[in-house]
């Protein structure tokens, strides 16, 4: 049974089409949302070019890998990597990597979609025009009393969880292609549009020496730990969603070739929305560090003050929602698509399964900023335990293990095959996937928990 659903696998209609769909899963709420209250919250300079690092070293390699690894197994992670370690000749054991991607998805989307509910809600507010015309005081108060209401909190944490499942019921291919395809060209021109808004205030130049100006002294191995998972988390790798978008690829493109355009994009999408709520920031005399509220602190302060800024707050909201939602389906999709080649379960069916439990799991991620806000383990809320677990730990791990078996497991006559790598051009990503980046990761689990001093 299941060889006949494996069969019937499908592809993307086009090159490009992996490319937007990848690009889709990557940029979300970790490029617009995360790394710009991260980056504030760890420093800046010194956090962007430690990410910066880690994305180059560690994260290329291994998004390159894990591209690899879903197009030769043309296959859900769990089953192809069933298949993957049996035509290299290893254990079955592999399949641990795409078990993990299905409960790490499970667990990010269960916090993803409470966040992303924060950006529907702030389309309905931008409509109602709260924005125009606010003060710092009147924008903190709208995003505070939208975290304290637990009912408008889980109100639009349903909305989130039920687009989400709609689409993965769907099959990821259909509309996806066409959202990308206008959301990222529209959701740049409008950052670039305020990054121009932003060259003339107060606030431009402190922010881009906070971005760009490096303090060491912020510096601890909890920093690393951070850029280095979210690395992972804003491009979606190391739970199979990559994997599972790979598998779809035509033949005939290249991976590597595809790989460093998401990671170009992903990157200047995040650094864009970095320098637009900085100068923000600045301007208006905040703190950087003021954690997972900070772009719904600052951009609507912004949009409210601009000509134009009724229509743009809406616009930004909605494209910031579309963002979100194009990468909450991926992190549903490995599930989904193993429950369907295994078992044929339908779509429809798994991701209703998959939608009850994430959304559960989310309600206490909602209930963390309120009702049980003094439930919490090392300073963090439920919320930030998940955020830390997922990101953290299990996404680097994962992507670890990912290029572990890429390198070591694999015949190398497959994996330069499946990459069209050969020579130094081979030798240079195996070196990287098999040593480099697996210590990298190594190396910032062991700093982050204490272990250098
Ligand atoms: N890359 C997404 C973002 O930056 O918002 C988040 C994400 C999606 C992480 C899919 C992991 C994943 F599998």
């Amino acid at each position: 049974m299941s060889a006949q659903h494996l069969e019937s696998h499908p592809q993307w209609s086009t090159r490009l089409a992996f490319i937007l769909a990848s690009a889709g899963s990557a940029v979300g709420l970790g490029n617009i949302w995360k790394f710009p209250y991260i980056m504030g919250d760890n420093g800046g300079g010194a956090f962007v070019l430690i990410y910066l690092g880690c994305l180059l070293i560690v994260a290329t390699p291994i998004l390159i890998s894990e591209v690899m690894l879903g197009r030769r197994s043309r296959s859900n992670p769990i089953s192809g990597m069933a298949k993957l370690s049996r035509e290299a000749g290893v254990s079955p054991a592999w399949q641990l990597i795409g078990w993990m991607g299905v409960l790490t998805g499970f667990l990010i989307l269960s916090y993803y979609s409470v966040v992303m509910g924060w950006a529907l809600a702030y389309i309905e507010k931008a409509a109602d025009g709260a924005f125009v015309g606010a003060d710092a005081d009147t924008v903190e108060g709208i995003f505070t009393s939208l975290v304290s209401n637990p009912g408008t909190l889980l109100f639009w944490h349903t909305v989130a969880m039920l687009l989400t499942i709609t689409v993965v019921a769907r099959g990821v291919r259909g509309g996806l292609e066409l959202a990308t395809r206008i959301m990222m060209p529209l959701l740049i021109a409008i950052l670039v549009l305020l990054f121009g808004y932003n060259i003339g205030t107060s606030g431009f130049a402190p922010a881009m020496e906070f971005m760009f100006a490096p303090d060491f002294s912020r510096v601890t191995g909890e920093t690393f730990l951070v850029a280095l998972g979210h690395a992972f988390f804003t491009l979606s790798l190391g739970m199979g969603a990559i994997m599972v978008y790979g598998s779809y690829m035509p033949a005939n493109a290249s991976i590597v070739k595809a790989g460093i355009w998401i990671i170009v994009l992903d990157t200047a999408i995040a650094l864009l929305a970095g320098m637009v709520i900085f100068p923000i920031v600045f301007s208006n005399g905040m703190s950087p560090e003021q954690g997972a509220g900070l772009i719904f602190q600052t951009l609507p302060l912004a949009l409210g003050a601009m000509e134009w800024g009724y229509w743009l707050a809406i616009v930004l909201f909605i494209l910031v929602s579309i963002a979100a939602w194009t990468s909450a389906i991926s992190l549903v999709e490995p599930a989904v698509s193993y429950l369907y080649e295994r078992f044929g379960v339908r779509r429809l069916y798994s991701a209703i399964g998959a939608g009850i439990a994430t959304w559960t799991l989310g309600v206490f991620s909602a209930l963390s900023f309120n009702l049980i806000d003094d439930v919490t383990l090392f300073g963090k809320n439920f919320f930030g335990i998940m955020e830390f677990l997922t990101a953290n730990i299990l996404l680097p791990a994962g992507g670890m293990l990912i290029a572990l078996f890429a390198a070591w497991r694999m015949r190398r006559a497959d994996s330069s095959e499946e990459l069209g790598l050969s020579g130094g051009a081979y030798r240079l990503w195996w070196a990287l996937a098999a040593v480099v980046a697996p210590a990298g990761v190594a190396l910032v689990f062991l700093n982050g928990l204490g272990l250098f001093g």
